[in-house]
């Protein structure tokens, strides 16, 4: 890619830049320059064979190079631009390596007049608290971040050469503007370097006299991690980025003072909710951008054999608590949600309406308060909405989202971002809506918000989908005239439900629902009951393991979600289905589930639809059942989280349809995980299942929940 490459200042950053341009034979030949008092670290960078010839005199140095790269701290900036003016060359890229951007611009500057086209400021989000070139590393980008800050007028074509030298090391590239990046560094890496050189100068003054941090143990290692940096180039940033800096000290004072405030005051409540939603808000950071070489891996390990007994509630439905903060958002006055499902998906449905301004209280042991904002009291979100694995989130928010007054994004991890999303954008456009995708069809969905400017429409859905039918509800409830959609088959129903249970108007036709804008909602209090698709496990468990009896309390039985039950009692299954009631709207009832010899069948098409998540953990049912089990029309399966028909059936293919044992993979999708851990329970040996970290997404407590009720569970974290 370059003839000659000049490191300026061979350090730890340097280094590593020449390391991993040689590795990635990205250079011909590598120079570097420093002062003389750099020699002997440059006769060492030379000695390992990091740099082919250093130079002391920068006229030698960056002759004929064509990239040269600045490494020196960024308070060195200005000097170096005053030492290459004289020979800077319009054939040569000049990039650094700076932690402030800002800065760089504003010492070209001041040196040259003007910021020359050919320099490219970059900034590698990565480092270590050591320095030298000894500590360079040739791996020290791949997988790291890496902006650009080019100026308006930078040269294009020397952006694009930095942005493909950096990837050439595995580096992730993005770019912004100077100031962006100030501050938002500033905020993720300037203010908890201060925090960590403040907590440490303050505890080890203190210990003089007491000694404390002998007693120090891991929490205070990690935390202070960073306060080995090196003091100078840490002084330097600040210095700076202090614009950025000095407001966000303010901050953390004011939230310290908070905490401050409700410990001094027992308010234990709040303080609870302050560390909740920070421990939510790091796992979705750490979901969204995290890079993959960093992110936990999770395996199952069962021993096969075992029987379900006892009494277990399952966490609360997943479509209805999505729903319910959707719904209590929307309406007016305060609504109190009990049961809550607090896993992934429904917390990030949460997120998204904290984002647009709706103030949500908890959840604590499943329970919320939404301070509902109205219909039309929506504020626009600052950022892009991360809704992480969740499809419902998607589609039902594209609905929403589509009428209102500003435009949003939605984006989500790898396997939301391959799902369909064209089911719901066509229709929508149809009403007039304005909702971009990629050419494929999947998010990142770039909704441009038509306030006053959506049309009903009378829609037949070609597919039997929930979410599709969910999503023109509530784009419908923004639409002028009519809006009606008409399912192929009954799904779940639990919009219209919960809308009638908010008195807003819904009306119901056979197949057909009918909404208008003319209506508001009125807060309701909710009570999600379990969710039926989280004790599917559990009542296929139960039905294969000889000797099992287990009661499930409190499940949701809509008559939209009680195809497994159907399903399994065809199959010869021994259900009970007992204390049935009716709460907020949704009937209820505790299931009593006993071990019973399960035959195959052909299971009916009319049920597919009422079970269509359950299918994972009911192919494991078949799988135990005596006889040929045929499922047909399902091929909505093949775009849930994963291709639930090619997974399971390659997993069941590995472990034997009889159910041996072995390694099987989930594919990162929590329903394929769930399932061939219950397999365990009649294998003949043990099964291990890769890539169970999405059980997640809807039922966090699986793994304890199922090890007391008697499936011998290792999970391993990695
Ligand atoms: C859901 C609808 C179903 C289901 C999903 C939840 C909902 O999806 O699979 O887990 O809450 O509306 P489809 O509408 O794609 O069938």
């Amino acid at each position: 890619m370059f003839n000659k490459l000049c490191i300026i200042g061979v350090g730890l950053i340097g280094g590593s830049v020449a390391k991993a341009a040689r590795a990635q034979g990205l250079a011909k030949t590598i120079v570097g320059y420093g002062r003389e008092q750099d020699l002997v670290n440059l006769q060492t960078a030379k000695r390992l064979g990091v740099i082919d010839e250093f130079y002391i005199e920068s006229v030698e140095a960056v002759k004929e190079a064509d990239c040269v790269v600045i490494a020196t701290p960024v308070a060195s900036i200005e000097a170096i631009f005053n030492q290459l003016k004289p020979f800077w060359s319009k054939e040569t890229i000049y990039t650094d390596v700076g932690s402030t951007k800002g800065s760089v611009l504003a010492a070209a500057e001041r040196v040259f007049g003007f910021i020359p086209d050919n320099l490219v400021p970059a900034h590698p989000i990565a480092g270590a608290e050591q320095s030298g070139v000894e500590a360079a590393l040739v791996d020290l980008f791949v997988h790291k971040r890496l902006i650009i800050t080019p100026a308006s007028h930078t040269n294009v074509e020397a952006v694009q050469k930095i942005r493909t030298f950096w990837q050439g090391f595995g580096a992730l590239v993005s770019e912004m503007d100077a100031q962006h990046h100030d501050s938002i560094l500033a905020a993720t890496s300037h203010l908890p370097h201060i925090l960590a050189f403040a907590l440490v100068d303050m505890l080890g003054h203190k210990d003089e006299q007491t000694e404390i941090l002998k007693y120090a143990a891991g929490g205070f290692r990690d935390f202070t991690r960073i306060a080995s940096s090196d003091p100078t180039m840490w002084k330097d940033i600040c210095a700076a980025n202090k614009s950025e800096i000095l407001p966000l000290i303010e901050q953390l004072r004011a939230e310290l003072a908070k905490i401050h405030g409700l410990l001094a005051n027992d308010d234990y409540q709040q303080l609870f909710s302050t560390f909740a939603y920070a421990k939510s808000a790091r796992q979705r950071f750490l979901n969204q951008f995290e890079v993959p070489t960093m992110s936990k891996s999770i395996t199952f390990h069962i021993q096969n054999g075992g029987k379900l007994q006892g009494e277990a509630r399952v966490p609360g439905d997943k479509s209805m608590s999505h729903r319910s903060i959707m719904l209590g958002s929307l309406a007016e006055g305060v609504t109190h949600v009990k049961g809550f499902l607090e896993a992934e998906d429904a917390l990030a449905t949460l997120q998204a309406f904290r984002d647009m301004g709706v103030e949500i209280e908890g959840p604590v042991n499943g329970e919320l308060t939404i301070h509902g904002v109205g219909k039309h009291g929506l504020k626009a979100p600052k950022n892009d909405l991360y809704l992480g694995n969740s499809g419902t989130s998607m589609r039902l928010l594209s609905g929403l989202l589509a009428g209102q007054p500003f435009n949003s994004v939605l984006t989500g991890d790898k396997s939301l971002s391959g799902r369909p999303m064209k089911r719901v954008t066509e229709p929508l456009a149809l009403m007039g809506a304005d909702i971009k995708t990629t050419e494929k069809g999947t998010a990142p969905l770039v909704i441009t918000g038509k306030a006053g400017q959506l049309n009903g429409i009378d829609y037949v859905m070609p597919m039997a989908s929930a979410q599709v039918k969910s999503c023109l509800i509530l784009a419908g409830m923004y639409a002028q005239g009519e809006t009606s959609v008409t399912e192929p088959a009954p799904t779940r129903d639990h919009t219209e439900r919960m809308l009638a249970g908010f008195s807003y108007p819904v009306k119901q036709e056979g197949s057909k629902v009918t909404v208008t804008a003319d209506g508001k909602l009125t807060a309701a209090d909710i009570d999600v009951p379990s969710d039926i698709s989280s004790a599917a496990f559990f009542l296929v468990g139960a039905s294969i393991a000889e000797g099992s009896d287990l009661l499930l309390k409190h499940v949701g039985i809509n008559p939209t979600r009680t195809g497994v039950i159907d399903i399994l009692r065809l199959m010869g299954a021994n259900i009970e289905v007992l204390n049935e009631r009716e709460v907020g709207g949704e009937p209820v009832a505790d299931l009593r589930v006993r071990y019973s010899p399960l035959k195959g069948i052909d299971i009916p098409e009319d049920l597919v639809p009422l079970a269509i998540d359950e299918f994972p953990v009911l192919f494991v049912a078949a799988a135990c059942a005596e006889g040929q089990t045929r499922l047909s029309g399902a091929e909505e399966l093949r775009v849930k989280e994963s291709d639930r028909i090619q997974v399971m059936a390659d997993g069941l293919q590995i472990l034997g349809v009889d159910v041996g044992g072995g390694t099987v993979t989930s594919h990162g999708d929590h329903r394929i995980a769930m399932a061939f851990s219950i397999a365990g329970l009649r294998a003949s040996a043990p099964i291990t299942v890769l890539d169970c970290a999405n059980v997640n997404t809807s039922f966090p407590e699986f793994k304890d929940l199922v090890k007391n009720l008697g499936l011998d569970l290792v999970c391993e974290e990695s």
